[in-house]
């Protein structure tokens, strides 16, 4: 596969950044880079469902409270398209936490710490497709 192909991520706009109504805001960022938003839909996860989410995580020290976390309001899940959206779309987040992340990203911009770190974008192809079939199919 070539290393310009179009692909679809999954992004979420977390609770601490819709509680902020900073969803415009922060949609806009992905469409001035060139990263459609195929569909968007805000819901709130049970923790049971934000368990089976985040999965992947589930021997990490961190997992209960990521959950807890996640499930405790609104969030925003969205489809992004477009040329490596996958990493364009982790570029434009900046590093998981807000205070390693880079100048003018959206965590460094948004993020309040380590978990309430405003957005979340799938890390790779497989777990796109598993994370786009979690909120969309
Ligand atoms: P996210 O990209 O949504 O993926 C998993 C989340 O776990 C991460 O963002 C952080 O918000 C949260 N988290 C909490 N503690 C840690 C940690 N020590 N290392 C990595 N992620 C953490």
């Amino acid at each position: 596969m070539s290393s310009n192909s179009i692909e679809r991520t999954l992004s979420i706009i977390k609770p601490d950044a819709i509680e902020r109504q900073l969803e415009t805001k922060i949609k806009k960022i992905f469409l001035d880079n060139k990263l459609n938003i195929v569909d968007s839909k805000k819901v709130q996860l049970s923790k049971k469902e934000a368990e089976e989410f985040y999965k992947v995580h589930q021997t990490k020290p961190f997992y209960e409270k990521l959950c807890s976390y996640l499930s405790s309001g609104p969030i925003i899940a969205m489809i992004l398209d477009g040329e490596n959206a996958i990493q364009r779309n982790r570029d434009l987040m900046g590093a998981t936490d807000p205070e390693n992340a880079k100048d003018g990203t959206i965590r460094k911009v948004y993020g309040i710490s380590i978990d309430k770190n405003s957005v979340h974008g799938s890390d790779s192809l497989i777990n796109a497709k598993a994370e786009i079939d979690f909120f969309f199919s």
